[in-house]
């Protein structure tokens, strides 16, 4: 009985006074705990699990994605709402994975001097949005949030649309050939309510066709800010989605 424990010692002292040969068994050890973590993403398509309602953005509310990033908004405002009963019952549901599969970079943040907005779409109407961008203090008085007045005054130049698009298509944003070839076309489009939007709407379902910025004659950041900050948690059905979820663990268990 005593022989083999005082075997095994006598081996493991071996290891042990052997600085190599504790190296190379030590590192082997490690490396089957990173390879049992980090081998299975490499067979599976997706980490996220995919949810009805999910479209990638106009070129319109991506050009407002590009102001908010631009102007730092991220400083103050996070977009990811935490599953935590004080988070849900201020600002809805919690955020879903897939509700920001197609920003790069996503924009959930840590910070938040102002609140979250992954949910703020839909939530005031466009006059207020302006109204409160152009003057935070004449609709909330006690708001530190700078005042954005110029973005009204700013012709919209989104630069090469297209190419953007091109851009975030190389990196798995499903846009088709057809949504970049008319890309600068559905930007203005968007903001236009006489244009005809049918197509639109086709290839970006439920995106809101209107003049975001009280001035239907010219095309602003505002606009296009406006317009992404309506489009924010509005893609999916998250009660619906939620209760999808629900269901697969349920399944699952
Ligand atoms: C210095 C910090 C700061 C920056 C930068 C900032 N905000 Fe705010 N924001 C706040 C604070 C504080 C509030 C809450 C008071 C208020 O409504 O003005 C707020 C409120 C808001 C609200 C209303 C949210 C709600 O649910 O009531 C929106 C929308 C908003 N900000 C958008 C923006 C956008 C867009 C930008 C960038 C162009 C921006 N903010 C930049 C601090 C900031």
């Amino acid at each position: 009985m005593t022989a083999a424990p005082s075997k095994l010692l006598e081996n493991h002292k071996k290891i042990e006074r052997n600085v190599s040969l504790l190296a190379l068994f030590a590192f082997v050890t490690v490396a089957i705990g990173g390879i049992i973590e980090v081998a299975p993403l490499f067979w599976i398509d997706n980490t996220i699990e995919k949810v009805k309602g999910m479209r990638p953005y106009t070129p319109l509310e991506q050009a407002g994605r590009d102001i908010y990033v631009r102007e730092g908004c991220y400083l103050c405002h996070s977009q990811m709402i935490r599953p935590f009963r004080d988070e849900v019952e201020r600002y809805g549901h919690y955020s879903l994975a897939a509700e920001s599969m197609y920003d790069h970079p996503f924009q959930w943040g840590s910070k938040r001097t102002g609140p979250d907005l992954a949910r703020v779409g839909g939530r005031y109407s466009d006059e207020w949005h302006v109204q409160h961008l152009t003057d935070p203090r004449s609709v909330v008085p006690e708001s530190v949030m700078p005042t954005y007045a110029f973005l009204s005054k700013r012709e919209l130049s989104a630069g090469d649309v297209a190419a953007e698009l091109t851009a975030l298509r190389r990196v798995g944003v499903p846009y088709s050939k057809e949504d970049i070839v008319r890309a600068e076309e559905d930007l203005r489009a968007q903001a236009d309510p006489d244009a005809k939007a049918g197509d639109l709407l086709k290839r970006y379902p439920k995106a809101q066709v209107r003049d975001f910025d009280g001035d239907p004659s010219r095309l602003t950041e505002m606009d296009a800010l406006v317009a992404y900050l309506q489009v924010l948690g509005t893609m999916v059905d998250v009660n619906g989605a939620a209760a999808q979820e629900e269901l697969a663990r349920e399944k699952g268990r």
